[in-house]
């Protein structure tokens, strides 16, 4: 460990004492850090970037989001009630739902959102109710897997829920025409799954080619799924790669008369980085020659291993100096619930503490109160001070809602 990373993991020690275990700290200048290499790697282009606050939406760092300049891609009524909360105006949201029943779209549009449409059905009932005061972005799928491909990314490409896929491209158009909708902008997400550059600059190129299609198209939206580097479900997109590919067509279409605003909404990448979950110790013990440790957590407080199969980087914050032994780190639930699986991680003892990296996005956003087990406290470290910015849950959070039901004597 260098000094920095042992002055990081003296403050991450004295914050778990402080707070307790399990524990989400989450450090301000890391995410205005990668804030800024985001915009570094597409300038000079006109870029607007909305983080994609299901990430992380805690009330606090959606702020600091605002502070950084940003705008919120949101994708439920509550993440846009959250969004006002944390100050953002409509003008600087953006309503990117899935598969939603067209009054959330209504909600979103009667307030002066952005909305982005993925399906002719809402389309549809868009065009109904507003004529031809109504507004959108429309969500492609682009379809830029081809047959080259694996067929395992074909099946994810055929099976992919989102966005209205080009063989529906006229009867898209017919639906905007027969309204008068305006369609300012054309978006497209590649997950992080298939986030490369050259699948990117496939996507990015349709997106140009059909933009000329809209007189009244003011911006390409290009999503999210940038990932982090680390040895991680996917490889680090390399953003100065993109920069490139998207300076190139911007400069191409200009030419033609086309120049739109560039958004994007970035949530992981922003945010993961920037975020640890810290959990204690508390039972170590070997089992058919498997070393394993079991910590005060579990895919409870972050599910992406269990899930994805997603790496996260673990340190043993107290012995750091500990010998290396590849160990098996568990969660306390009544199921298995690995973190990591022969892992070499400076020898882990009762009661020391672990930070598991990268936690910041889909982290706490995807916890759960599996085993009646209180989510985690989270801290905000701004300017070396830390901030509580939300409570550990009590038996209360998990009763709350609960009304405990008249069983009929004679039952
Ligand atoms: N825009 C749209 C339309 C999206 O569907 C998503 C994520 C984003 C932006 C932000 O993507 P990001 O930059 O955060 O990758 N739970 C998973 C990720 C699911 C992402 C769903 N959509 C995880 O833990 O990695």
């Amino acid at each position: 460990m260098d000094s920095n990373t042992s002055e990081e993991a003296k403050r991450y020690l004295e914050l778990a004492r402080e707070y307790g275990t399990p524990l989400y700290v989450y450090d301000a200048h890391i995410i205005r850090e990668q804030v800024q290499l985001f915009r570094k790697a597409f300038e000079p282009l006109p870029v607007r970037i909305f983080y994609a606050a299901k990430a992380l939406t805690n009330l606090s760092v959606l702020k600091l989001m605002r502070h950084l300049g940003l705008g919120l891609d949101t994708v439920s009524p509550a993440e846009i009630q959250m969004g006002r909360m944390a100050g953002f105006t409509p003008e600087e949201m953006l309503f990117t739902p899935n598969m939603v029943a067209f009054e959330e779209i209504r909600e979103a549009f009667d307030m002066g959102i952005t909305i982005n449409i993925e399906n002719l059905s809402n389309l549809e009932k868009l065009g109904r109710a507003y004529g031809s005061e109504a507004k959108c972005f429309i969500r492609i799928s682009p379809g830029f897997i081809t047959e080259k491909e694996s067929p395992e990314r074909q099946e994810w490409q055929k099976r992919s829920k989102f966005g209205i896929p080009l063989s529906q491209w006229q009867e898209m158009k017919q639906i905007v025409h027969r309204y008068g909708i305006t369609v300012v902008g054309l978006h497209m997400h590649a997950s992080h799954v298939v986030m490369e550059p050259e699948l990117f600059r496939r996507g990015a190129a349709i997106l140009f080619g059909l933009a000329s299609e809209f007189p009244g198209l003011c911006y390409l939206d290009f999503g999210g799924g940038y990932n982090i580097p680390g040895r991680h479900d996917a490889p680090e997109t390399d953003l100065s790669v993109l920069g490139n590919i998207l300076r190139q067509l911007y400069s191409e279409n200009r030419e033609h008369g086309l120049s739109p605003e560039i958004w994007f909404e970035p949530g992981r990448y922003l945010v993961a980085r920037a975020g640890t979950l810290l959990v204690t110790t508390r039972i170590v013990k070997e089992k058919n020659g498997v070393l394993m440790a079991g910590t005060d957590s579990g895919f409870n407080h972050l599910l992406r291993p269990m899930l994805y199969g997603a790496w996260h980087d673990i340190d043993n914050l107290s012995h750091p100096g500990g010998r290396p032994v590849l160990t098996d780190v568990y969660g306390n639930l009544c199921e298995q619930d690995p973190f990591a699986t022969d892992r070499e991680i400076p020898e882990i003892r009762e009661g020391d503490v672990l930070a598991l990296r990268d936690a910041g996005g889909y982290g706490f956003m995807m916890s759960s109160q599996y085993n009646s087990r209180y989510r985690p406290a989270e801290v905000m470290l701004i300017n070396g001070e830390d901030y509580l910015i939300r409570r550990r849950e009590t038996l209360d959070d998990l009763t709350r809602n609960q009304i405990i039901a008249d069983i009929p004597s004679g039952f």
